[in-house]
C-alpha cells in the first residue's frame, strides 16, 4: 500500500489549550510495531484526563491523543506478529503520547492490536477495548470474589449500561447510581430493576437498605470524591470498594475507620494492569469474548460521528451529554453525521 509521508492528526493549541489538526509526519515503524491507517477512534473519559494533564506540559507540541480505535494494519515490523496482522482490520490501542488513534495513522505495538471479526463494523470495533474489556475484567472479579450483587456508579455511560446487562445474563443483581432523573429512565428503557438517582435526598438511606436487601458486596466507583465515603459506610463488613474513574473531579477526603472495624476493603482498577496480569492469550480469548457478545446482546449508543477537523466540536458534543451515547473520530470523511 502507498503510504504518506504526512498526515491529519490531533493536537493541542498551544494558544489557547483547544484541539486542532495539524499537518504531521506519519509515524515511523521499529521493530515487533505496525502502522494502522485508523478508521474510527471514540473519545473516552481517559483521553480527555490525558489532554488535561498534558496541558499542563510546556512542550504539547507532539501529543497525538487517543487511546483506542479501528483500522487496517497497512505495515509491519519485524517480527511474527506484525507480519500476522499485516492487512488485518483491527481494534488498536496506543502505547505512548506521541502516536493516538485520533490521527490518520499511528504506530503501535502488534500486541496491542486484535483483528475484527466481519460483523463488528469500524465504529463499534473502534470501541471494542477500553469498556467491554473493562466489564469482562469486572466480571472476573466478581466470579472470583464470589459477589452475588454488586453496585455500579456512572451507571448510564456506556460501560455501565455494559455491566447491567452483563449482570443480567451472568445472574447477578446490579445496583445502578445515576445521577439524574432522565438517566433512571435510560436505565430503566434496558430493563434495569434496581437503579438509584444520587441526587435524590432519599439517597442514603434507598441505597443502604437496598444493599442489605441484596446483600451487595461490592461497589465499582467511577466517580469517586464525597460518594466513595457513603459506600465505604453502608455496605455490609467484608465488602470492597473498587476505584476505577474520577469523574468528579473531587479531592479525595476519606474516614478510613469502616476500612480497619468493618474489614471493608478499598482498592483501584486500572485496565492495562489488568491486561498485563493476564497476558496476551487470555486478553486475546476475551477479546473473542467481547466480539461473540457484540454479534448478539451488546451495542455502544454512538451520539455522533465528526472528521477529525471538527474535533473540538466533538469533545463538546461529548461533554455537553455523555449519557447520550459514544462520540466518534472518524477519517476518511468530510460529514458531519449526528443519526
Ligand atoms: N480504570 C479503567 O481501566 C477504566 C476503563 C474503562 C472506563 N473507565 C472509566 O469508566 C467511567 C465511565 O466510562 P464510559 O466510557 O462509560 O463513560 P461515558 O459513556 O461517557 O459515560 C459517563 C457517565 O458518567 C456520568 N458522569 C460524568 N461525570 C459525572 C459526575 N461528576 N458525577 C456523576 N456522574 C457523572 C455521565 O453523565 P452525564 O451525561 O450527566 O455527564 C455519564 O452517564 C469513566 O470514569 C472512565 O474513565 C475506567
Amino acid at each position: 500500500m502507498n503510504i504518506p509521508e504526512r498526515m491529519q492528526a490531533v493536537s493541542i493549541n498551544k494558544q489557547d489549550g483547544t484541539l486542532v489538526v495539524q499537518n504531521v509526519p506519519v509515524p515511523e515503524l521499529a521493530k515487533g510495531e505496525v502502522l494502522v491507517k485508523i478508521s474510527a477512534a471514540p473519545i473516552n473519559p481517559s483521553d480527555l484526563s490525558r489532554i488535561k494533564n498534558s496541558n499542563r506540559r510546556d512542550d504539547t507540541t507532539s501529543f497525538v491523543p487517543g487511546i483506542e480505535g479501528s483500522g487496517t494494519v497497512v505495515a509491519a515490523g519485524a517480527g511474527l506478529l506484525p507480519r500476522l496482522w499485516l492487512g488485518k482490520r483491527v481494534v488498536c490501542s496506543s502505547i505512548n503520547d506521541r502516536s493516538g488513534t485520533w490521527a490518520e495513522y499511528m504506530v503501535t505495538k502488534a500486541e496491542r492490536c486484535f483483528p475484527l471479526r466481519n460483523y463488528i463494523s469500524d465504529y463499534q470495533g473502534a470501541m471494542l477495548l477500553v469498556n467491554p474489556m473493562t466489564a469482562i475484567a469486572f466480571f472476573d472479579i466478581i466470579r472470583r470474589g464470589n459477589h452475588k450483587a454488586i453496585v455500579n456508579t456512572a451507571a448510564a455511560g456506556s460501560l455501565g449500561k455494559m455491566i447491567e446487562l452483563l449482570g443480567r445474563k451472568f445472574g447477578i443483581s446490579v445496583v445502578n447510581i445515576v445521577r439524574n432523573k432522565s438517566q433512571v429512565d435510560i436505565l430503566h428503557a434496558i430493563g434495569a430493576k434496581y437503579v438509584l438517582d444520587s441526587s435524590n435526598e432519599n439517597f442514603r438511606e434507598d441505597f443502604h437498605s437496598l444493599c442489605l436487601q441484596l446483600n451487595s458486596t461490592l461497589v465499582f466507583d467511577a466517580i469517586a470524591g464525597r460518594q466513595t465515603q457513603q459506600f465505604l459506610d453502608v455496605i455490609p463488613n467484608g465488602g470492597s470498594v473498587i476505584i476505577y474513574g474520577n469523574l468528579s473531579d473531587e479531592k479525595q477526603e476519606l474516614n478510613l475507620t469502616p476500612l480497619v472495624m468493618g474489614n471493608k476493603k478499598l482498592s483501584g482498577f486500572f485496565l492495562a494492569n489488568w491486561i498485563n496480569e493476564n497476558g496476551l492469550i487470555k486478553t486475546i480469548r476475551s477479546l473473542i469474548r467481547v466480539q461473540q457478545l457484540f454479534k448478539r446482546e451488546l451495542k455502544i449508543e454512538i451520539q455522533g460521528r465528526f472528521p477529525l477537523e471538527k474535533v473540538q466540536q466533538a469533545v463538546d458534543t461529548y461533554l455537553n451529554n455523555m449519557s447520550a451515547g459514544k462520540v466518534l473520530l472518524i477519517t476518511g470523511s468530510k460529514e458531519v453525521d449526528l443519526n
